[in-house]
């Protein structure tokens, strides 16, 4: 809000500066650049609505402060290539046959089909309202079965031991969808990802906070495993048999996906759906802004802090060595 500001003094200065010049000797330029340096003014600390602003509508991406979202955007690893767009009515339905091709798959990113496009509107129309979510899980309650031998080590994945799913089922598709393509371009970004209890099986649906965006915080490599040297933390029964190893990759655990963004009309869209990977390496703005201090050594950004919480979505092998995974909404 003070950038503003802080440009119209910067031109004020630089417009006096010019003045003083034609009849003062110039400024000695360390001088200059110590007090007026821009580095003063970059010093800006990143939120959490600066981040799904900068992947928001025009409007939106505008309004951050341009040291902030330079230094935000240096952090994004996109699985599908960011399409800031014009605003956009179209809409596409799903690929016709089976094996979308990449060119499709990055389509359902940026204009996904009907049913999850009338979910992104109905979740700004309400205000950003959880409970808009709620009622379109049908209310049959499921059990969460075992997954890959989490009984036998008492731990329980899920929020609840029980779970659900969303009446159309397209919507529940599309999530598989999304924890599919993950896993196939990870790797694309450096990201070595596997759909298992330790590593990906969750993310957290949530409506954004100032806008209603919908959007899922997907958190990979949940279970690191224990090791004396390089990740000296208990997390208790789920963490037990991990496989996963504590490396340079837990940078890049955070993974987000937007809906698009509603306009106004009833069929304006003004910014396209993205999926990012939000690097969280030490040196860079996410990590010092967007991670709490009590979490770095997890790399964690919190759900919480990107908005309303609506529902956990779990994508959980249930099947034996096969591979049978199935949604689980709680
Ligand atoms: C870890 O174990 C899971 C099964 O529990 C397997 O799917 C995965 O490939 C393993 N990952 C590594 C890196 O060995
Ligand atoms: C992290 O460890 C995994 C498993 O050993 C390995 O496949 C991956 O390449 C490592 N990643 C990095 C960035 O070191």
């Amino acid at each position: 809000m003070s950038y503003p500001s802080i440009t119209f003094r910067f031109a004020l200065f630089l417009s006096f500066s010019l003045t003083a010049s034609s009849w003062l000797p110039p400024l000695p330029l360390p001088l200059f650049s110590k007090r007026y340096a821009p580095s003063s003014s970059a010093i800006r600390k990143a939120t959490p609505s600066d981040l799904l602003s900068v992947l928001g509508s025009k409007p939106q991406s505008s309004g951050v402060n341009p040291g902030v979202a330079r230094q935000l955007k240096s952090c994004f690893k996109f699985l599908v290539p960011f399409s800031p767009v014009q605003p956009c009515h179209r809409k596409l339905g799903r690929p016709k046959h089976s094996g979308p091709t990449q060119r499709e798959e990055n389509e359902l990113i940026w204009w996904p089909p009907e049913p999850v496009l009338e979910l992104a509107r109905l979740a700004v129309d309400s205000g950003g309202e959880p409970a808009a979510i709620h009622r379109l899980l049908d209310p049959a309650i499921i059990s969460v079965p075992d997954c890959e031998g989490s009984k036998e080590n008492r731990c329980q994945l899920t929020r609840t031991p029980y779970g659900r799913r969303f009446i159309c089922q397209e919507l529940n598709l599309y999530l598989q969808f999304l924890f599919q393509l993950i896993v196939d371009r990870g790797p694309s970004v450096g990201l070595d990802v596997t759909l298992n209890r330790f590593d990906l099986f969750h993310g957290h649906l949530f409506l954004a906070l100032d806008s209603g965006r919908l959007g899922i915080l997907f958190h990979a490599k949940e279970y690191p495993a224990y090791d004396k040297q390089v990740f000296p933390y208990n997390m208790g029964y789920c963490q037990r048999g991990s496989n996963v190893t504590y490396n340079d990759s837990m940078n890049l655990r955070n993974i987000l996906w937007l809906a698009p963004m509603p306009g106004d009309s009833d069929e304006s869209w003004v910014a396209p759906g993205v999926l990012v990977v939000l690097d969280a390496r030490p040196d860079g703005i996410i990590y010092r802004d967007l991670i709490p201090d009590y979490v770095n050594f997890a790399r964690t950004i919190y759900e919480d802090d990107l908005g309303d919480v609506a529902v956990d979505v779990n994508y959980l092998n249930v099947g034996s060595e096969t591979g049978n995974y199935q949604i689980f909404i709680c």
